[in-house]
């Protein structure tokens, strides 16, 4: 059983995963229309992924004996000043949602709930992975200076990304 609260956090992460989603379904939205479909498919992959993650979270809840609480999502913003700036807010939220996870970790260890410290083990390692790629693009764009051919060609290369379920 889990204590209130972990119940508490857990839900709050929960509907933090489902800001995320929200975030970068708007960001998909952007960059659609700026032309950039190809990135606009990659976020679009993140929005699923990050709806996994939720998922998770509402899943372990109820398996623990938890009760989910949906709580309102944070509207995302809708405009950006360019594609280097998404990519650096994109890194900058999963260094925050890093910090999260981080913190969610550290209450499941005072509490001694080893289930919970199992299921966040899954999350820091997904964190490790998500701010590793971002934080590759980000270098990717910035060296093509976010313009010209370079983005063409990477804007390509970024329609091929599909969801894989978790
Ligand atoms: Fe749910 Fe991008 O971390």
């Amino acid at each position: 059983m889990l204590s209130k609260k972990l119940e508490l956090e857990l839900n709050k992460q929960l509907n933090a995963e489902l800001y995320s989603a929200y975030l970068y379904l708007s960001m998909s939205a952007y960059l659609s229309e700026n032309n950039l479909n190809g990135f606009s498919n990659w976020m679009r992959v993140q929005f699923e992924e990050e709806q996994a993650h939720a998922m998770k979270f509402f899943k372990f809840i109820l398996d623990r004996g938890g009760k989910v609480e949906l709580e309102k999502i944070k509207k995302p913003s809708t405009e950006w000043k360019g594609i280097i700036d998404v990519f650096e807010n994109v890194l900058r939220h999963e260094e925050k949602v890093t910090g999260l996870i981080n913190n969610l970790i550290d209450i499941a260890y005072t509490e001694k709930d080893h289930a919970s410290v199992a299921e966040l083990q899954w999350f820091v390692t997904e964190q490790v992975e998500e701010e590793a790629t971002v934080s590759e693009l980000l270098d990717q764009l910035k060296m093509i200076d976010g313009k010209g051919a370079g983005l063409f060609m990477l804007d390509r290369e970024m329609n091929t990304r599909k969801f894989i379920p978790l």
